[in-house]
């Protein structure tokens, strides 16, 4: 099958500090089988999204490979994200998952690899970002990130082995907005992807504030969360697998956000997050 050409605006891309580019929208696959990861990609690549976020955990490293050979549209303007999961770290299991998710995915090298979660409890997530950076300089991988890492985790990576992930996949929509976080990324160069963009069905999309902010601009409330992550200038990985969800969420370049709406989302931040909080999970 050939993807058709896009009907959207293309996703603008964010300069990352390794030299490459990403797009600063793409699909996010947790919880899809391979046949539904599959189809997903197939729609989202049709609707114009170019970057694609899987990892070992979600299983579904196969479809999302087959739907990015089966769309056509040549390899290098495709990025696909994967992760090393917990119980890999460690350099010898990290190389062995690293050959395994190349060889699911099957397009080649991943564009982007990362650790996680650091588990700090274990004890090997230094040893395990040291392996990355060797993927790297051996050309395996075209660039290295980390995912759910705290400042003082990212503090004991960069000062032993003076390599910066490119990025730091974090969860982050209006109810956990990550101000501080993405201030000592923003001093650090390092790019803030959020995960959870539309707070994983935690009632952000259902917020008086966003559903009237969404009316006033005659748009959906997931637009106007996604609008605030690009604006805000994180990057963003909604997930769905419903043709019409996916379309709707890269189509959020027609309209703008004023002042007044940032002064209203900004005022939404709680601190709550849905997922766990990675001081303490695997700590
Ligand atoms: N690094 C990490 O530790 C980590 C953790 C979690 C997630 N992630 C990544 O981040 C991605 C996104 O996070 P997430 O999947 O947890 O949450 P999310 O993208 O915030 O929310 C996904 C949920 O929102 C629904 N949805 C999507 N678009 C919608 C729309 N326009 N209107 C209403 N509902 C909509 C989806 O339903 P349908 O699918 O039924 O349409 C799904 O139930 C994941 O898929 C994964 O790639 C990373």
């Amino acid at each position: 099958m050939t993807t058709s050409a896009p009907t959207q605006p293309p996703v603008p891309d964010v300069a990352l500090l390794d030299g490459t580019a990403v797009p600063q929208l793409g699909l996010g696959v947790y919880k899809v089988d391979d046949e539904g990861a599959r189809d997903a990609v197939a729609t989202a690549l049709a609707a114009g999204y170019r970057l694609v976020d899987t990892a070992r955990l979600y299983g579904n490293e196969v479809g999302v490979g087959r739907a990015l050979r089966e769309s056509g549209i040549p390899r290098e303007e495709l990025h696909v994200t994967t992760k090393v999961w917990n119980d890999d770290q460690g350099r010898e299991r990290t190389l062995r998952a690293f050959d395994a998710s190349v060889a699911r995915l099957d397009v080649g090298p991943p564009d982007l690899y990362l650790i996680h979660w650091p588990c700090a409890g274990r004890g090997l997530y230094v040893e395990t970002w040291q392996t990355l950076v060797g993927l790297r300089e051996d050309g395996r991988v075209r660039s290295i990130g980390v995912s759910n890492f705290q400042p003082a985790h990212l503090t004991r990576i960069i000062e032993d082995s003076g390599v910066v992930p490119v990025l730091n996949q974090v969860e982050l929509h209006p109810y956990l907005q990550q101000r501080a976080l993405r201030e000592h990324h923003a001093r650090l160069g390092v790019a803030t992807q959020a995960w959870a963009p539309l707070g994983a069905g935690n009632g952000v999309l259902e917020d008086p504030v966003i559903v009237s902010v969404a009316r006033r601009h005659r748009v959906t409330p997931a637009q106007v969360v996604l609008r605030w992550h690009l604006d805000l200038g994180t990057l963003a990985i909604p997930k769905s697998v419903t043709p019409g969800r996916i379309r709707e969420n890269v189509d959020v370049f027609g309209f703008e956000l004023t002042d007044e709406d940032y002064r209203l989302v900004a005022g939404l931040d709680r601190g709550e997050r849905v997922g766990p909080d990675p001081d303490v999970l695997g700590a």
